[in-house]
């Protein structure tokens, strides 16, 4: 695989097969604080429900062009230029038409990334968001990308996929992207009141920091809920939030990872 000459240009995959763990979420308000840290950043909508292309204010209806046309037509990736201050590769329901399509294609689970060869060295940062599965189009994203970041609930049911989800990025490594690194796990919709979120944020520490870094947690805060129906960043909906200030320091800990 002819990887990116663009040395620190790094591909961040946000993956966890659960769903509504927030991965859609902390793609989005991450790119938006690396953009406003002067990265030029691209997000990849990889989930055929195309939450973030509607999270960035896209109709996925009214797309003509897809990620469906570069996974499947190995056509260019199809980029939206600016939507606050970011790039967005687009996508809507035909992407799941196109991990069946893709079964009998050749080197299926190298397009994306290929697409993405193509464009790397334009961008400082490229956030993938994954699907909530383990599926073809899981793979291809972590098959092109630098690092996988995870998003994990404080919530019991935390640990219930994590050994399926970390045997995935070894199977991954071993196969199709030696040099893929966990950048860690960000524990997400964390509320500092529950004890039981409380205790599951103590065991994800005690447990997964022999992985990767665990960041600091993101709080569960409605306003998470009302940007993403205003279809803005949060800091867009609200400039002067006080969780901004979490999400620019795990910005800070992405600029400090290195692509190899
Ligand atoms: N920190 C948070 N606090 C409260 N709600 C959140 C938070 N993060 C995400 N949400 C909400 O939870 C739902 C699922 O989040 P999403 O980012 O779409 O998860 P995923 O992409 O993993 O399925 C969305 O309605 C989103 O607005
Ligand atoms: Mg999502």
């Amino acid at each position: 695989m002819c990887h990116a000459t663009n040395q620190m240009s790094r591909a961040i995959a946000l993956f966890n097969q659960a769903g509504g763990v927030g991965k859609t979420t902390i793609t989005q308000n991450l790119g938006y604080q690396l953009s406003t840290r002067g990265h030029k950043v691209l997000l990849i909508d990889l989930d055929p429900q195309a939450s973030l292309t509607t999270f960035m204010g896209i109709d996925p209806d009214s797309l003509d062009k897809t990620l469906f046309d570069t996974l499947v037509n190995e056509e260019p990736l199809f980029i939206l230029p600016s939507l606050h201050g970011m790039a967005l590769a687009p996508t809507n329901i035909t992407l799941s038409a196109a991990e069946i399509q893709l079964v009998n294609l050749d080197f299926r689970e190298v397009r994306l990334s290929e697409a993405l060869d193509r464009v790397r060295n334009d961008y400082d940062f490229i956030l993938i968001d994954c699907p909530p599965s383990l599926g073809l189009l899981s793979y291809s994203a972590l098959v092109g990308a630098t690092h996988v970041l995870v998003p994990i609930e404080t919530h019991y049911k935390a640990f219930q996929g994590t050994n399926l989800l970390l045997q995935t990025v070894a199977k991954v490594r071993k196969r199709g992207n030696p040099k893929l690194q966990i950048a860690g796990f960000v524990p997400s919709r964390y509320a500092a009141s529950n004890s039981q979120d409380k205790r599951t944020l103590k065991a994800i520490q005690a447990q997964l920091a022999t992985v990767g870094t665990v960041y600091e947690p993101i709080p569960r805060l409605t306003a998470f809920v009302d940007a993403s129906e205003e279809q803005v960043p949060l800091a867009v909906y609200d400039p002067k939030h006080p969780v901004l200030k979490i999400l620019d320091q795990l910005a800070q800990q992405m600029e400090q990872l290195n692509a190899s």
